[in-house]
């Protein structure tokens, strides 16, 4: 592709949200949160009354899905609309990205969500967050990164994460939702949840983020 784009996918509580959003904003690149794309897609359905069962009405909700992300001024956070109205709050919450997965296992879902995401990809480049950036969505992306960590620093950073927005949580069943859902993510029979052949593993379990954002920029101004 003539835009440059970086994916980096892998499970929940790696890291993905805030070192794409610190590469994001030092490369003046744009960004891609496709997680978001599928939360809020759960959310439109509980709001629509539509089952997270009923692939057809999903597919069509997915199709014609109003959302919008408005990045604040110092790139720090973005405020997602859902038919105009604020739900990062909503958004955030293990419920909603239980649901999330369910509605993402859908073929028909990941069908009318794909070119809407690769309509991300506009000059000067994308960072792109998810599970399949670099498999399905971005296969000709310039870097392919899997970021993981052990499921317990996971659990503890989503953790931290729900505290710090105000949210209520218990950590133990905090970690069996996310395992739970990293499986049902990896088992799916379509786009499941795996590196890129191509891709550059890095286990974040036992590093900083500030050293996962050096040592990707380092890496992606060697390839560009
Ligand atoms: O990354 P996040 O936790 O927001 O993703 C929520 C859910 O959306 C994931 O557990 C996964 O089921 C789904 N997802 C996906 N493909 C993506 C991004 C997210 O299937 N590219």
């Amino acid at each position: 592709t003539a835009i440059p784009v970086l994916t980096i996918d892998g499970p929940g509580g790696a890291g993905k949200g805030t070192v794409c959003m610190r590469v994001a904003a030092a490369m003046g690149w744009h960004l891609l949160d496709s997680g978001a794309l599928y939360r809020l897609l759960g959310l439109a359905a509980r709001q629509h009354g539509v089952e997270l069962t009923d692939e057809e009405a999903l597919a069509r909700l997915a199709a014609g899905l109003d959302v919008d992300f408005e990045v604040n001024r110092d790139a720090t956070a973005v405020t997602t609309l859902l038919e105009g109205a604020p739900v990062d709050q909503l958004l955030r919450t293990e419920q909603t990205g239980s649901d999330a997965s369910q509605v993402a296992a859908i073929p028909a879902v990941r069908e009318a969500l794909l070119e809407r995401q690769r309509g991300f990809a506009k000059a000067p480049g994308l960072v792109a967050d998810g599970r399949d950036m670099g498999t399905v969505v971005f296969p000709e992306a310039d870097l392919k990164i899997f970021l993981t960590a052990s499921a317990e620093e996971r659990a503890r950073r989503r953790y931290m994460q729900l505290k710090e927005q105000g949210l209520s949580a218990n950590l133990s069943a905090l970690q069996d939702e996310m395992e739970a859902r990293d499986r049902r993510d990896r088992e799916r029979s379509v786009a499941p949840l795996k590196p890129a052949e191509d891709a550059w593993e890095v286990d974040t379990t036992d590093l900083d983020i500030v050293g996962v954002v050096d040592m990707i920029l380092e890496r992606l101004r060697d390839v560009l």
